[in-house]
């Protein structure tokens, strides 16, 4: 995850667990992202200090927070995120974490650096990582063939 995420930034955004749902949803629109680490003492912008103790993802506001008809302003992330946390090493690949996503079924990876946050992957980066290979593929062997 080492190339990926210096061409992303080591960026992650969290909220911490006594945080409104409100004020997740607020974030990941200003943010325009699909998930929030939940970081236990940490700052908004996650650049490793505090604990992940859970993540909380637009899956987890329409299951647990529309569907069950709670309130977002009145109900803690800590009710209704997903716990424990699904985090990868940057040594893992692409692969590796395709292959973890399928398996957990979940779409965003916090990348653990040594119990550093190091930043987080979600499936479009590996999409696009994967498409960016396929396309430098394409493009020498079409070298190749022309010369
Ligand atoms: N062109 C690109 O570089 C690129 C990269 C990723 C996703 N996308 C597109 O965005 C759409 C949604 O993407 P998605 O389903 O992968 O999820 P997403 O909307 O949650 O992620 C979008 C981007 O925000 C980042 N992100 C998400 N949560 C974060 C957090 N808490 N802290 C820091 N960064 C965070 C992701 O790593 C990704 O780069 C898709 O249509 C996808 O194709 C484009």
């Amino acid at each position: 995850m080492h190339h990926l995420l210096e061409e992303k930034g080591h960026t992650v955004w969290s909220v911490g667990p006594d945080d409104t749902v409100l004020d997740a949803i607020k974030l990941m629109a200003l943010k325009n992202i699909g998930a929030l680490l939940v970081v236990e003492g940490g700052n908004g912008a996650g650049d490793g200090d505090g604990k992940p103790v859970g993540i909380f993802t637009e899956r987890d506001y329409a299951r647990n927070v529309i569907l069950k008809g709670k309130s977002s302003p009145a109900t803690s992330v800590r009710d209704v995120m997903a716990a424990p946390v699904i985090c990868v090493s940057p040594e893992k690949t692409v692969d590796d974490c395709m292959a973890l996503m399928t398996e957990k079924r979940v779409r965003h990876l916090p990348v653990m650096d040594d119990g550093q946050l190091a930043g987080m992957i979600s499936i479009g980066d590996l999409v696009k990582s994967i498409i960016e290979d396929q396309q430098h593929t394409i493009e020498q062997l079409e070298h190749y063939i022309h010369g």
